[in-house]
């Protein structure tokens, strides 16, 4: 049972974040470690269309953490309770071991990849040219598929002769394959939109994503934001986004690249999961 201080610090985190989300599309939260910022989700029962989980990899840079499997299960399953469509990031062989233990409500949609030639690495070898990303999604959640179609697409869906709706792994042209092929931004390539966070991922990628899993105006949750490249797409494409990040220093480049200031609201966020933590 919530105690009455911590029932009215949800109450009003909650509404300062939809007046934000209202206002600007954007809302910044203080810098905070992923499984608190879930906990906070947890408390604010806000609906989600997506949640964006793109972790460090646990290859050093970043920290290592042993128990990466079950840590992260644990925020996926987590962030199935609030969001109807889960991504979550990694290099193939870390995602690899998450398909076939999927938390339910959760349920596979699309195992995708993201496909760039120019990694600039030197290793002997195999050089790494992908990014795997799972797409799971609650029963009955909603894609949309149409927005990839063309003008003749869309016609012939207008009149009801659209004979394959195209759907997420679909390789008709004009939607997304389940392979997305995009440039790194490194060096010279995608100079304007480099923010120099060490593992930004490109607009584009996000693109197809959110485009696919998210409502008109539909909110999107990042918990490990990076340099805001979620806020950015929602920002473009009029989805609104939550976001947040470990590092003080990422949280003022998203601050910086999407005009926002993180929302002061550090007291309310304490003892909201000060009970959490005390009920737990
Ligand atoms: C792969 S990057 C995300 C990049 C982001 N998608 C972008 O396009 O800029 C992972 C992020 O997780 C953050 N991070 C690392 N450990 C964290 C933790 N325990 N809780 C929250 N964020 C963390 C890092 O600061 C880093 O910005």
């Amino acid at each position: 049972m919530s105690c009455p201080k911590a029932i009215a610090a949800t109450r009003e985190l909650r509404q300062v974040i939809q007046v934000e989300l209202e206002k600007s599309g954007i809302a910044i939260l203080p810098p905070m470690e992923v499984a608190r910022t879930t906990s906070l989700m947890e408390a604010l029962e806000m609906p989600i269309d997506t949640s964006m989980l793109d972790p460090w990899y646990n290859k050093g840079f970043g920290g290592i953490q042993a128990d990466y499997h079950d840590y992260f299960l644990s925020i996926i399953r987590r962030a199935g309770t609030f969001s109807q469509h889960v991504f979550f990031w990694g290099f193939p062989e870390i995602i690899a071991p998450f398909v076939e233990r999927i938390p339910e409500p959760l349920e596979l949609t699309s195992w995708l990849t993201w496909y760039y030639k120019n990694n600039p690495s030197v290793i002997r070898g195999w050089r790494s040219s992908q990014n795997a990303c799972l797409h799971m999604s609650i029963a009955g959640a909603k894609l949309y598929p149409e927005r990839f179609l063309n003008d003749k697409q869309l016609e012939l869906k207008g009149k009801g002769k659209l004979r394959y709706m195209p759907g997420p792994t679909s390789v008709i042209a004009t939607t997304p394959d389940d392979v997305i092929e995009e440039s790194l931004l490194v060096g010279f390539i995608g100079k304007k939109e480099q923010t120099g966070h060490p593992s930004q991922k490109p607009q584009k990628v996000y693109d197809q994503l959110l485009r696919m899993s998210v409502a008109d105006a539909g909110i999107v949750w990042d918990p490990m934001s990076g340099s805001g490249t979620t806020g950015a797409v929602c920002r473009d494409r009029g989805f609104r986004a939550i976001l947040c990040d470990g590092s003080d220093e990422f949280t003022a480049l998203s601050e910086k690249r999407l005009g926002a200031k993180r929302l002061e609201v550090s007291g309310l966020i304490e003892a909201i999961l000060d009970q959490e933590r005390a009920s737990a």
